[in-house]
């Protein structure tokens, strides 16, 4: 039986941040942190972090999607439970959104010695949750849920490379995804540790949050199609410009989100054709994401938003096109486990604020499959996907002591 909370000092938490500071700088851009889907930077993370994973006598593995697996093992046929999140990031990302839920879930691992356990635990890195390289998030999780699809294994990236293609370039093989992905069959708990990412926890001055559930999302491809022109020679009345159709989307998704909150709707990208300064858009391929806690309403804002759309496009003559790239239902955490998980906050002495979680996670692909419950860890000034995102060395201390609790509590159950 684990004692009870042993005595972690900040030092671990120390090396926790140290040890995701020294992953980010594992890029494919050098000068800053940008680790895509199977990219040479994912290779050399593997590489490091399977170094720490053996230096803690963890048996590693990686499986046919990219995901790094390491088994803390007990004895045969014993449940098991999986600590998981991410370590491809966004561009420019910063240091701790995803890793620091790995090299957390190894440092909890590591205080827990070599005390028995009546489960194993297996910590899984998983190797595609933004969505980046080919505009398909959480692949990865989804691989270990049996939840990829074909037509996700033929979408291809901005350089024409499928996923099957990425995957085999990789040194793995797509048709063993279904044999090697799955998340064992023993798994009977499964937790997420995350930064916030948001101003929650900052507002309330409090290290960690016990999360409730995750809003759905739906990602979107916009293309508005009108007619190049020059731009000193065509009359307003007669120009078909693509870009200011694009441009009355942006504000009226502002507007209708400011209306509907909750609910969030963003333009995160842009790109207008042909993109001189002299000439009138021609084309425009926006992207539109769009979430809420409610999938009935996230739904209702999506179809309303594509009506402003089609209406900001029509009275240009400019057409739209609109494809649904992903969408992921809303979800709650599995309540036993989280009451357990806020338990645990409280027997390693804080105080955790409950809330919803506006950024989507592994833990929403997971969840439907396996209990799981979430743990967000402030983010300073709410800042996150930028290299300035960072953590408190005394909050990341907060996390470790109660991962650390919470699977010393679970060998009572929960
Ligand atoms: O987009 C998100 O919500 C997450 O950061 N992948
Ligand atoms: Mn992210
Ligand atoms: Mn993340």
């Amino acid at each position: 039986m684990l004692s009870t909370s042993p005595d972690i000092g900040c030092e671990c938490a120390t090396r926790v941040i140290s040890r995701c500071r020294e992953l980010a700088l594992l890029t494919d851009v050098p000068g800053e942190t940008t680790r895509l889907f199977l990219s040479p930077a994912t290779r050399n993370a593997h590489g490091l972090l399977m170094d720490w994973f053996r230096e803690a006598k963890l048996e590693v593995s990686i499986d046919d999607i990219g995901n790094l697996r390491a088994t803390r093992r007990t004895r045969v046929g014993a449940p098991t439970l999986i600590l998981f999140s991410h370590i491809d990031t966004v561009p420019n990302a910063g240091p701790f959104d995803g890793p620091l839920g790995v090299v957390l879930a190894l440092e909890a691992v590591v205080q827990i010695g070599q005390a028995p356990l009546p489960f194993n635990i297996e910590i899984v890195a998983f190797s595609e949750e933004e969505g980046v390289r080919f505009r398909l998030p959480f692949l990865a999780s989804r691989a270990t849920v049996g939840e990829l699809t074909e037509a996700d294994l033929k979408s291809t990236d901005p350089d024409g490379v499928s996923v099957e293609e990425a995957i085999r370039s990789f040194g793995l093989d797509p048709a063993r995804i279904p044999s090697s992905c799955p998340l064992p069959a023993s798994a009977f708990a499964a937790l997420e540790v995350h930064i916030e990412q948001g101003p929650v926890l900052e507002s309330e001055d409090k290290s960690l949050a016990v999360v409730e559930g995750i809003a759905g999302q739906t990602r979107l491809q916009l293309t508005f199609t009108g007619k190049a022109n020059h731009a000193g020679t065509t009359p307003m009345t007669l120009r078909h410009d693509a870009l200011a159709a694009a441009a009355q989307l942006i504000v009226e998704a502002e507007r209708y989100a400011l209306d509907n909150s909750p609910l969030v709707a963003t333009v995160g990208r842009i790109e207008a054709i042909p993109g001189a300064i002299n000439s009138v858009t021609g084309t425009v391929h926006a992207t539109l994401d769009v979430r809420h806690p409610k999938d009935d309403v996230r739904r209702a804002g999506v179809a309303a938003l594509l009506i402003q759309a089609k209406y900001a496009a029509a009275h240009r003559s400019v057409t739209l096109r609109a494809t649904v790239l992903s969408e992921q239902p809303a979800i709650l955490m599995n309540r036993a486990l989280t009451n357990r998980l806020q338990q645990s906050v409280g027997n390693a002495g804080y105080d955790a604020a409950r809330m919803f979680s506006g950024a989507g996670h592994d833990a929403m692909v997971v969840a439907p499959h396996i209990p799981t419950a979430m743990l967000f860890v402030r983010s300073p000034e709410g800042l996150s996907h930028h290299p300035d995102e960072t953590v408190r060395t005394e909050d990341v201390n907060a996390a470790l002591i109660t991962v650390v609790e919470f699977i010393r509590q679970l060998e009572f159950g929960y």
